[in-house]
């Protein structure tokens, strides 16, 4: 079976097409980064404009670069949510329109349950079960995956997500938007211990997170030495290393409770290299061990789409004629 996954939940309008047999055939990618950086954050409106610019000549080309053709595809999955109302709508329409038109099944995918199964596109992929941190722009969430669609939600962020935090603390020092990845980069040039920033909600019992704490910790230190390189670097430095050392309590903590021994990290915030170095010496100190996507699959994209559509169509779920998407919806 043939799956066509199509992502437009946010501002990358992501498409592959994935082969139950032969893996992932194609994908591609059209970030619509520059468009938003102007503004300092994605403008929703514009967004959607551009998704429905992007989505179809894509589609055209992913079929090309599998050497497929419309016939070829068996299967239609696309994001249905949750993420922003009108980007979602682009791709769930022309999604269900052309698997109708194609007289193929359709399916709805949760957007984080393709961030969580990404990592099963690698080939070194986790068994299940396993303990999956979703740090994204949107979500930090911990979650027992016991197998596709048997997801327990363990505990997540009550305010700021860790992607949001990281984004936000770079906009507090002048870096542009999604500052989440130079603000990493600045990192590696600043003293981590340099200023101490909270480790929310790690003193007290339970999975859940508080990010929106730590870009104020941010900002005070910023009015009392200025914003010069140095002092970029090494807020940089030390809130990265708070953000990570929270998450590692957090995940120590989850590992414990189930008693599993595979940790998943994914979502746009599991391709920073200090999370995933720090992470990897205490899951192999458990006697563990953690699985991430490729860099380019733990930011949005439409091969986790279409992996996670096609584990559901292949096992004969679908989607009526319905076209609907969620824009708030739990995993
Ligand atoms: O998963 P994603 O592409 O979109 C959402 O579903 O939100 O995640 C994007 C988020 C942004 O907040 C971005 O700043 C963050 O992931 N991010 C990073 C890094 N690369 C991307 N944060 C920290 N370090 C990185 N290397
Ligand atoms: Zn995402």
């Amino acid at each position: 079976m043939r799956v066509l996954g199509i992502e437009t939940s946010c501002d990358e309008t992501g498409i592959a097409i994935y082969d139950g047999e032969q893996g992932l055939l194609s994908h591609v990618l059209y970030s619509q980064i520059p468009l938003h950086a102007d503004y300092g954050g994605v403008v929703p409106e514009l967004a959607s404009r551009d998704h429905v610019r992007k989505t179809l000549p894509l589609i055209k080309q992913a079929l090309a670069e599998a050497g497929l053709t419309a016939a070829d595809i068996d299967g239609v999955a696309y994001t249905a949510g949750p993420g922003l109302a009108g980007a979602l709508l682009v791709g769930a329409t022309l999604g269900r329109s052309l698997a109708f038109a194609w007289q193929k099944p359709a399916l709805a995918v949760h957007h984080m349950e393709g961030h969580l199964l990404a990592p099963m596109l690698e080939e070194d992929a986790p068994a299940f079960p396993f303990l999956a941190l979703l740090v994204s722009g949107g979500h930090t969430q911990l979650v027992a995956v016991e197998g596709i669609g048997s997801y327990t939600l363990l505990g997540e962020s009550i305010d700021d997500a860790a992607g949001e935090a990281f984004d936000k603390t770079a906009k507090l020092m002048g870096l542009e938007y999604p500052g989440g990845p130079l603000l990493a980069k600045l990192a590696t040039l600043g003293d981590p211990k340099k200023y101490t920033f909270p480790r929310p909600m790690t003193d007290r019992p339970g999975l859940d997170f508080s990010f929106s704490g730590l870009k104020t910790a941010a900002s005070l230190v910023i009015q009392k030495e200025g914003n010069t390189a140095q002092v970029q670097a090494d807020i940089a430095a030390s809130f990265q290393q708070a953000v990570v050392d929270t998450l590692l309590i957090k995940c120590r903590r989850a590992l414990q409770q189930t008693g599993y021994k595979r940790l998943v990290i994914a979502g746009g915030v599991s391709a920073n290299e200090e999370l995933r170095t720090q992470l990897g010496i205490m899951l192999g100190a458990m006697g563990g061990k953690v699985f991430y996507p490729r860099k380019a699959f733990c930011t949005d994209n439409g091969a986790m789409i279409a992996f996670a559509g096609y584990q559901r169509l292949a096992a004969g779920q679908q989607q009526d004629l319905t076209i609907g998407v969620t824009p708030r919806w739990p995993l």
